[in-house]
């Protein structure tokens, strides 16, 4: 029997700004999934990254079940009302409808999910990131998966020597899915050109090209592209299965060492670098810096063991203040070039105003030769 990992993530509400979520909140959709998921779902694990919470769940119903969609939607439906109860900031921000209609996707939340015949032993990381887009998982997965200065096993291991296949989606596309297929490493160059390009392009998932076997899923959606206004960024999440026919675990966690800059810091609006930190980290300084959280798990007979928190570990703290040092020195310039946004990208409607009153006092004058 095949199993599915699902995870479905919002942003519902949270305490002092965009900053986390309350407790109340937490321990409402955790305990909404347990007690209504019992005959649906084998295994739940509950966590928070900013002002996040991912619902990140086990079961053999395949993925786009609307059983198990309708299940976390009313979670968050029934946190929404706690948040709004406890008055907090942002109450019920990611759930663009009222009520559930058939799949998650589109209604909001973040979704991702991966099914597969259980191998003996199941490792996979989970990936949860606020204050970013879908996009800012493209560097590390490029370099986890096709860089033999990243991924030694390329070179070491024959079970990843022929390469892995790359699904890449143009997110500003909204009438389908629009995706392209290339093939690590033949095709290196045009993944890159691609994945360059944070803001459109962004990998959906990755195969190994000798079995098949899918080892990657990052959520894709655009909430701008979904409510056609601002209601907050993406904040993505992604699932990969690592070990064996896949990068190691390690392989998967070493690019986040970079801090590569991306896109979503304060109002959805500028450049920041990301930072790895531990499980249940709130955001601070300028609503960020954007943040990545990283669970590590092995699911067996669809049950999770308790989550390794790799982020957790002294190797990160002076990462950590690169990439401190990393969002100051940006921070330094403000609102100026690649700290903020180009214009296309900004999520608040303030500017746009503001630049068709512009537009209209702006006079031609002849060139004087
Ligand atoms: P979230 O998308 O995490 O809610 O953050 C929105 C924002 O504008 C923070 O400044
Ligand atoms: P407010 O207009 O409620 O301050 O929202 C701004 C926002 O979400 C950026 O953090
Ligand atoms: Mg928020
Ligand atoms: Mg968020």
């Amino acid at each position: 029997m095949k199993t599915t990992l699902s995870v479905i993530k919002a942003d519902i509400g949270s305490i002092g700004g965009h900053i986390k979520p309350s407790r109340a909140l937490l321990e409402t959709v955790e305990g909404y999934v347990r007690e209504n998921g019992r005959d649906l779902i084998s295994d739940v694990y509950v966590s928070y990254t900013g002002d996040d919470i991912a619902i990140l769940m086990a079961h053999h119903r395949g993925p786009n079940d609307a059983d198990v969609h309708k299940l976390a939607f009313e979670a968050f439906m029934k946190g929404t009302q706690v948040a709004k109860a406890q008055g907090l900031y942002g109450a019920g921000q990611d759930l663009l409808k009222d009520a559930f209609s058939g799949n998650v996707r589109g209604m909001g939340p973040m979704v991702a999910e991966i099914e597969f015949e259980e191998r003996p032993n199941e490792p996979f990381l989970f990936f949860a990131a606020d204050k970013t887009s879908p996009g800012a998982y493209n560097l590390p997965l490029y370099l986890a998966f096709a860089d033999p200065m990243f991924c030694s096993g390329l070179i070491l291991s024959p079970k990843l020597g022929k390469g892995f296949k790359f699904v890449i989606m143009d997110v500003n596309y909204t009438e389908a899915d629009r995706i392209i297929e290339l093939n690590a490493p033949e095709d290196l160059y045009d993944i890159a050109a691609l994945l360059r390009d944070t803001e459109r392009f962004s990998i959906e998932a990755i195969y190994n090209r000798a079995t098949g076997e899918q080892a990657a899923v990052v959520s894709t959606s655009r909430l701008r592209n979904i409510a056609g206004k601002y209601v907050g960024k993406d904040d993505p999440v992604m699932i990969v299965r690592v070990q064996g026919d896949f990068p190691a675990a390690g392989e998967m966690l070493a690019p986040f060492a970079i801090g590569h800059y991306v896109a979503g810091f304060m109002r959805g609006s500028h450049n920041g670098p990301l930072m790895p930190v531990p499980h249940n980290t709130h955001v601070s300084y300028f609503d960020g810096p954007p943040i990545v959280t990283c669970h590590a798990l092995c699911v067996h007979n669809g049950k999770f063991t308790e989550a390794a928190d790799p982020f957790d570990h002294p190797f990160w703290r002076s990462v950590q203040d690169r990439i401190a040092e990393k969002a100051l020195e940006l921070r330094r310039q403000g609102f100026f070039g690649p700290a903020m946004l180009p214009y296309e990208e900004l999520e608040y409607g303030g500017i746009v105003e503001r630049m068709k009153d512009l537009e209209k006092r702006f006079q031609i004058r002849p060139h004087t030769e």
